[in-house]
């Protein structure tokens, strides 16, 4: 399992952050996690843009936003020669524990329908199908709506 430094993006991360989410998150679709998208993100006091890296390079990062009654993951990717090493887990968990002390326990994302592996990374992380959202990727492609319960989780003690 690798060991990256997981920390808020700094400024100047967004270009990189954007070129990821095309290549990995966004591949085929009109990208729309622009440069100017993720540094607004950044600067917003109710998203959180997060950065693995591993000896100076980005490894992986994730896009959150806190509500009230939920947090919602907008991307999340690691490079592809950083895969299966335990950086999207770490990230996740990251997310969830700030997400459990803003007192925000349910987390929901989409994830597309394409994509095994990534619905195969959530339902490994506790993440369970709630929907199946027909054209949400611009009436191009469907998704698969997921959702985790930190509460029930919490709630039934330390695993
Ligand atoms: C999905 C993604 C974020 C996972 O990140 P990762 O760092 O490789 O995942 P981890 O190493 O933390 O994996 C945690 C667990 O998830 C499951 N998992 C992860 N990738 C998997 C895959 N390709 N196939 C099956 N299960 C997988 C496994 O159970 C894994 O545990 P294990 O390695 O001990 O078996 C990464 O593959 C990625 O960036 N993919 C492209 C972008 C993407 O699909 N993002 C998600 C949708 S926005």
């Amino acid at each position: 399992m690798a060991t990256p430094t997981i920390a808020l993006a700094r400024r100047h991360d967004a270009a990189l952050l954007a070129a990821m989410s095309r290549r990995l998150v966004e591949a085929g679709l009109q990208p729309q996690w622009t440069e100017s998208r993720i540094e607004r993100a950044r600067q917003h006091a109710d998203h959180v843009v997060l950065t693995a890296r591993l000896g100076g390079s980005l490894a992986g990062f994730a896009i959150m936003q806190y509500g009230d009654d939920a947090a919602h993951l907008n991307l999340l990717a690691v490079e592809s020669i950083y895969q299966r090493q335990g950086i999207g887990r770490q990230l996740l968990h990251w997310l969830e524990e700030t997400a459990c002390t803003a007192g925000t326990f349910r987390i929901r994302l989409e994830v597309r329908a394409n994509n095994t592996s990534g619905q195969a990374f959530y339902k490994a992380l506790g993440y369970q199908q709630t929907d199946w959202v027909r054209g949400y990727y611009q009436d191009h492609e469907d998704a698969l709506r997921l959702e985790r319960d930190l509460a029930l989780i919490r709630s039934a003690g330390p695993t």
